[in-house]
C-alpha cells in the first residue's frame, strides 16, 4: 500500500530528541514514552516522559510566567498572540495532519481538515475575546460607595487531553485560557503527545512569553494524577473518560481548585417512523462512526421505530459493508483508521462478544481486521435491549448498537436512562415533536436531523456523568476566569 510521503519538517520532528517543553526551553527525560503508530504497530518516535519533579518545575514555570509579560500584556496584544497562533496552525495544518495521523492512526485528511483547521479557527474565535473579557458597575444601595468587578485570570491551569482528537482538544481548552490571561501546563494523552509538543514550538515561535504555555507528555498515574493535585495548580480542564474525571476531582481536592470536566457518553440517537431516511440512515451511521466511534458525543444507542426496523438496518449494513479502512497515512484515503491502541481493541473486541453473547445480532463487521495494526471492521449489532452492557456503558469504537421502539414516551425514557448526558438526538420532521425531544432529552447538546456539529460560538459539555461546564463560546471563559468585586469609599 502506497503512503503518503512524510514532509520533511515531519521527518525531522519524529528523528529529534522531543523534551518537555517547560519555561521555553526542552527537558530531557531518563524515562521516555514510545510513541506507537496504531495503523502498523511500529515505535514513530521516543519523547520524554513526565513524572512529579517534572511537574513541579512546569508548574512552577507557569506560576512565574503568570506575573511575567504575560501578565503586561495589553488585550489587544494578547488577542495578537492567539491570532497569530491560529494562523501559524493553519499554515502549518499539513504538518499537524502528519503527526496525528502517525500517532492517532486517523485518515490525514481528516486530521487536517478537522483537527488541525478546526484548532485554528477556535484560537481565532477566541482570539476577539480579550477586548472584550469586561466586569459590569453595580448599583449598590449603599451610599457613598461605588463598586464594580474586574473580570480576572484563575492563575495557573492544569490542562489534560485525551487521544481521540489531539490537537483539538488541545485547542478547545488552549484557547480560552490564554485568552482569558492564564497560564498552562499541558498534559497531552501519552497516546498522541506529538502535536502538543509541535504546538508548543509555534506557540514559542510566534511569541508568547516563556513559561506561558508548557508541555509534558506523560502517563495519567503519574504526571496526569500529579498535575490535578498540585497545591500550585489553580484550575484542571480535563477531557477523558469519567473514571479518570472522578479520580481528579478527588485530586483537586487539596487545595479546592476549580475542575470543569467533559467526559463520556453515550449518546441516545432516536429515528422516529416520519423520519425522512435518506438523511436520517447515513446521518445515523455518521454520528457513531465519525472518528471510528471514538467520540464521546458518539450516537452510540440507535433507537429505530419498529415499523422502519428493517429498512435502516439494511441501510446501515450496506454503509459499513462499503466502508474502507486502512493507516491513516495511506495515499488513497480510508474513511476509517485503526483504534487507538491494543488495549482499546481488546476492550472494543470484547464488547461486541458481550453483545453477541447477550442475544444480539451482528449485521455487520464483528470482528478485527487483519493483524497488523489495531483496525476492526465496522460493527452493525440489531436487536440489542437496554439493560444490555453493550446498550449501557462507553464502548468508544466503531460498534453501533440497534435497538427497537414503538412510542414517543416510551422511548423518550428509555433515551433518559443512562447516568451519561454529554448529546442526544433525534430524525424526525414533525416540528412539534421536535421541541418536545430538545426539551425532555436530558444531555448538553441536541441534535436534531444532524449530529455531530459544533462551533466554536456554542456551548459544549455535559449533564450527569457525562461532566460539568461548558466549552467553548462564553460559557468557556467563565471557566477560566474568576470575578473580583472591588469596593470604593
Ligand atoms: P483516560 O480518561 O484515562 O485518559 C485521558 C487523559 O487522562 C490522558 O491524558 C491520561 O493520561 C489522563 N489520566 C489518566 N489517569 C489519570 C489520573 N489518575 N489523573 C490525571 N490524569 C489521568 O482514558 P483512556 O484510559 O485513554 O481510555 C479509557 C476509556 O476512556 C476509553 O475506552 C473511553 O471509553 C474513555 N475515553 C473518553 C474520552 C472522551 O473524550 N470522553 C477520551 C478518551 C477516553
Ligand atoms: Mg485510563
Amino acid at each position: 500500500m502506497k503512503m503518503i510521503q512524510l514532509l520533511p519538517e515531519v521527518a525531522a520532528f519524529l528523528d529529534a530528541a522531543q523534551g518537555l517543553r517547560i519555561d521555553g526551553e526542552q527537558i530531557a527525560t531518563s524515562e521516555t514514552i514510545s510513541v506507537e503508530n496504531p495503523s502498523d504497530c511500529s515505535i514513530l518516535a521516543q519523547v520524554a516522559c513526565a513524572n512529579a519533579g517534572h511537574v513541579d518545575q512546569a508548574v512552577s514555570a507557569a506560576r512565574q510566567a503568570l506575573t511575567g509579560p504575560w501578565a503586561s500584556l495589553t488585550p489587544h496584544d494578547r488577542g495578537q498572540l492567539l491570532w497569530k497562533l491560529a494562523d501559524a496552525i493553519e499554515e502549518r495544518k499539513d504538518v499537524f495532519g502528519q503527526l496525528d495521523a502517525l500517532d492517532n492512526g486517523k485518515p490525514f485528511a481528516h486530521a487536517r481538515d478537522v483537527d488541525a483547521v478546526w484548532s485554528a479557527r477556535h484560537f481565532r474565535y477566541f482570539a476577539g475575546w480579550p477586548s472584550k473579557i469586561q466586569g459590569a458597575t453595580i448599583p449598590v444601595s449603599t451610599p457613598d460607595r461605588f463598586n464594580f468587578t474586574r473580570i480576572e485570570p484563575v492563575g495557573v491551569c492544569g490542562i489534560i487531553t485525551p487521544w481521540n482528537y489531539p490537537t483539538l482538544m488541545v485547542a478547545w481548552k488552549l484557547a480560552p485560557a490564554l485568552a482569558a490571561g492564564n497560564t498552562i501546563v499541558l498534559k497531552p494523552a501519552e497516546q498522541t503527545p506529538l502535536s502538543a509538543l509541535y504546538l508548543a514550538d509555534l506557540a514559542h515561535e510566534v511569541g508568547f512569553p516563556k513559561g506561558v504555555l508548557n508541555v509534558i507528555p506523560g502517563y495519567g498515574r503519574d504526571a496526569g494524577a500529579a498535575l490535578a493535585a498540585h497545591h500550585g495548580v489553580d484550575k484542571v480542564g480535563f477531557t477523558g473518560s469519567t473514571e479518570t474525571g472522578r479520580r481528579i476531582v478527588e485530586a483537586s481536592a487539596g487545595n479546592l481548585k476549580k475542575v470543569s470536566l467533559e467526559l463520556g457518553g453515550k449518546a441516545a440517537n432516536i429515528l422516529f417512523d416520519d423520519a425522512d431516511l435518506s438523511k436520517a440512515i447515513p446521518g445515523a451511521f455518521w454520528a457513531l462512526f465519525g472518528n471510528n466511534g471514538q467520540s464521546c458525543t458518539a450516537g452510540a444507542r440507535l433507537y429505530v421505530h419498529r415499523s422502519k426496523m428493517d429498512e435502516v438496518l439494511d441501510g446501515l449494513q450496506e454503509l459499513a459493508n462499503g466502508l474502507s479502512i486502512g493507516p491513516g497515512m495511506a495515499q488513497d484515503a480510508h474513511a476509517l483508521g485503526p483504534v487507538i491502541s491494543e488495549p482499546q481493541m481488546t476492550k472494543v473486541l470484547g464488547y461486541i462478544e458481550s453483545g453477541r453473547a447477550d442475544g444480539g445480532e451482528i449485521v455487520a463487521g464483528g470482528a478485527r481486521q487483519g493483524n497488523s495494526g489495531y483496525f476492526v471492521q465496522p460493527t452493525v449489532i440489531a436487536g440489542v435491549r437496554d439493560d444490555m452492557a453493550v446498550a449501557r456503558e462507553e464502548i468508544f469504537g466503531p460498534v453501533l448498537c440497534v435497538l427497537p421502539f414503538d412510542d414517543e414516551d416510551d422511548v423518550l425514557a428509555r433515551a433518559n436512562d443512562t447516568v451519561y448526558g454529554l448529546a442526544a438526538g433525534c430524525w424526525t420532521q414533525d416540528i412539534s415533536r421536535a421541541n418536545r425531544m430538545a426539551a425532555g432529552l436530558k444531555a448538553g447538546t441536541i441534535w436534531i436531523n444532524c449530529w455531530g456539529d459544533t462551533d466554536a460560538a456554542s456551548p459544549f459539555g455535559g449533564m450527569g456523568q457525562s461532566g460539568y461546564g461548558r466549552e467553548m463560546g462564553p460559557d468557556a471563559l467563565a471557566l477560566y476566569t474568576q470575578t473580583k468585586s472591588v469596593w470604593q469609599g
